[in-house]
């Protein structure tokens, strides 16, 4: 038994399935990782990998990177929790207007669950309305608001909605369909004037990776103006990922609400929701909506995000978009070298790859991939020292610390695991 297998057994005696998040089990087990520095992490049995999943997409620096590792260290020195307003706050949500001017007033929670969960209760509270739109597929955090035909660990445990959702809660959810905007109209001619607000991620990151069509996020801003609903984009993944801001920014469209998590913590937890100041200004204590947190704002996450973004303000994100460039076109050549039909996705700093399909632009054509091949290349992968992201419905990301000699040994690798998996895939449906 390696140490990785004996930590796990005991997990299991604690933790339900082994694990505090279901998106890290996978069979047999999952690998029990202890480090990580620059791109690579290592295993409990001093294995190493080269890292796609990046603790799920807060690292775009990569593993400890150093500015970050010296402000989490310098301000554990000093304290880790005040419970009071600390300079810091104030110049992480500096730093984040600055690069997102839509976000005027924002709030700092700890995670981006908390992040949506009170960007809908303040849509509520400011439409004076009940209903939510959102997309099928789209995840946005685990709270009973939106785990309904959502993405990701859902996705891959094969949960569509949760059991324990009131019927109640579940009644004030509408699922449209991404990229299909006459499935928002449906909506919208039925009950425009119950809809508070549309959540959508901007870019689908936990079905694999879709991004939107043309057009599709702007006519759903449209139609959120036209009948005073609100529009929340939820850049938990996209914030900073694509470039130094929003992928609202880049695509020139502006919600009412934009959630943030993952990468303006720095790898701390963290999650932020942000608008314009006369929606924000509901909050208590300006406002009666209210929403607190013991850790909101905590100087550790803190100091990791102002380390984190001064570092992102300064690189050139088009390496990022080359390497996953050359990625993600070695996986296509060699999966089709295999006579595999394979769908690649990408973009600047993500990618997926969909085994079985042609295209991969809808929920509806992302879920008749064939994930078990995908899995099995993950696993395989495993023994070759990469470590992708562990669910075809998950995305792989690239940091800043991934090397072309990266790339290169992932696609070496890749080249010697394909035709194994696919002869070991297909001896299974026999
Ligand atoms: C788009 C999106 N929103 C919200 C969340 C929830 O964030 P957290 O896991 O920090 O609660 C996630 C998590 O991956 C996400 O991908």
């Amino acid at each position: 038994m390696t140490r990785s297998e004996d930590v796990f057994r005991r997990s299991k005696d604690f933790f339900p399935g082994g694990v505090n998040s279901p998106v890290r089990y996978f069979r047999p087990n999952p690998v029990v990782m202890e480090s990580g520095h620059g791109s690579r992490i290592v295993d409990v049995d001093g294995n190493e990998y080269i890292d796609y999943c990046l603790g799920y997409g807060p690292l775009i620096l990569g593993h400890s990177h150093p500015s970050v590792t010296e402000a989490i260290s310098d301000q554990v020195q000093r304290t880790v929790l005040l419970g009071t307003p600390s300079q810091k706050e104030v110049n992480l949500a500096e730093k984040i207007r600055e690069a997102i001017p839509s976000m005027e007033k924002m709030r700092f929670v700890n995670s981006g669950t908390e992040a949506t969960m009170h960007a809908l209760r303040l849509a509520r509270a400011f439409t004076g309305r009940s209903k939510i739109v959102k997309m099928e597929g789209c995840f946005h955090g685990s709270h009973d608001y939106v785990l309904i035909k959502s993405g990701s660990g859902t996705l891959t445990h094969g949960i569509p909605s949760s059991p324990g959702i009131p019927e109640a809660v579940a009644e004030t959810v509408a699922v449209a369909r991404f990229n299909d905007i006459e499935s928002v109209k449906e909506i919208f001619d039925r009950e425009a004037e119950g809809i508070a607000a549309v959540i959508t991620e901007p870019v689908m990151a936990n079905v694999g990776l879709i991004p939107p069509d043309p057009g599709f996020l702007r006519e759903l801003r449209k139609i959120t103006s036209d009948h005073g609903s609100l529009l929340i984009f939820d850049e938990v993944v996209t914030g900073f990922r694509f470039h130094y801001g929003s992928y609202s920014g880049m695509a020139g469209i502006t919600p009412d609400i934009t959630t943030l998590g993952k990468i303006p913590g720095g790898g701390m937890p963290i999650g932020v929701y942000g608008g314009r100041e006369e929606i924000m200004d509901n909050i208590s204590p300006a406002g009666g909506i209210y929403q607190a947190g013991t850790f909101s704002g905590n100087p550790v996450t803190m100091s990791a995000g102002l380390a984190a973004l001064s570092e992102l303000k300064k690189l050139d994100y088009s390496i990022l978009a080359r390497r996953t460039a050359s990625l993600s076109t070695g996986i296509k050549e060699s999966m089709e070298e295999n006579g595999i039909e394979v769908a690649v996705n990408s973009m600047i700093s993500m990618m997926q790859f969909f085994p079985g399909i042609r295209n991969a632009r809808s929920y509806g054509e992302v879920v008749s991939a064939d994930a078990s091949l995908y899995f099995r290349i993950f696993s395989d992968l495993l023994g070759h020292g990469v470590y992708l992201a562990p669910s075809q419905f998950e995305t792989n990301f690239l940091s800043f610390s991934h090397s072309d000699s990266d790339i290169s040994e992932t696609l070496k690798s890749l080249r010697k695991v394909i035709p194994v998996a696919k002869d070991a895939d297909r001896g299974k449906r026999k």
